[in-house]
């Protein structure tokens, strides 16, 4: 049972994460869901454990001399479509998911946060705190933005997300676009679950899988088998 939930868990890895259709999945595969699903979300909250772990050895940080780092933030609303019916499900006290995203190469390692708005107040520190001095920041033309260049990090801004205010680099622009966007359409797949604490549980996995999980030797799986295995240690 443990290891046909562990290749189910994978393989939802490996399609994506498309929840919607692992959903579908379990029901079909197996006869009591609920408990399947408990199942991946402790799985998920072995994942969560990694990338804490992690981010308090502080190697969680972003940016330097060679790579771009995007940031942005997104508001998810609560939507009635998946939410009727249910009650104290939504995110109303943070709803912003502020995200920097490291685009090196084809690696692409997201920093994801649930903040109460995007006030410079808060983000400013989150930033400092993740992105290392000296690294090359894109962002639109939020003013909460506006200081980074006084705290010594090279500052794009994409006016309207249609070009870029300093001249050159658009194709490059571009490409670290689309990285981001496919990272916020992994967050809305997320959506089930609309408690915070769900939310944030999804934002750790999807570090996870960027950070841990697809740079490990030995694949996605690989790295879920260490997790668990770390876990067991304790
Ligand atoms: C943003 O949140 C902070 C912290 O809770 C609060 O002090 C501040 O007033 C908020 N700013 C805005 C514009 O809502
Ligand atoms: C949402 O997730 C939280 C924590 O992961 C859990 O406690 C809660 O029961 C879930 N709610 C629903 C409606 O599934």
């Amino acid at each position: 049972m443990l290891i046909a939930v562990v290749l189910l868990f994978w393989f939802s890895l490996a399609q994506g994460l498309r929840r919607r259709h692992v959903d579908m999945i379990e029901d079909g595969v197996c006869g009591s869901p609920k408990s399947l699903t408990r199942v991946t979300t402790l799985l998920r909250e072995i994942c969560c454990k990694a990338v804490r772990r992690m981010e308090r050895n502080r190697k969680m940080r972003i940016g330097g001399r060679t790579a771009f780092v995007a940031i942005d933030e997104s508001k998810f609303r609560h939507k009635r479509k998946y939410g009727r019916g249910r009650r104290g499900n939504t995110w109303r006290r943070r709803s912003w998911v502020f995200g920097m995203m490291e685009v090196k190469g084809s690696r692409r390692r997201p920093v994801l946060k649930l903040v109460e708005n995007r006030s410079r107040r808060i983000l400013h520190p989150i930033i400092l705190k993740y992105v290392r001095p000296g690294s090359q920041i894109i962002s639109d033309c939020w003013r909460a933005y506006d200081r980074l260049a006084r705290d010594g990090y090279i500052h794009y801004q994409v006016n309207h997300r249609r070009y870029f205010v300093h001249p050159g680099n658009g194709a490059h622009t571009q490409h670290i676009e689309r990285a981001w966007r496919s990272c916020k359409e992994n967050i809305y797949r997320y959506r089930g679950n609309l408690s915070e604490s769900a939310l944030k549980m999804n934002l750790k996995f999807i570090e996870w899988n960027q950070w841990l999980g697809k740079e490990h030797r030995e694949g996605i799986l690989g790295r879920l088998f260490k997790d668990i295995r770390a876990c067991h240690k304790v």
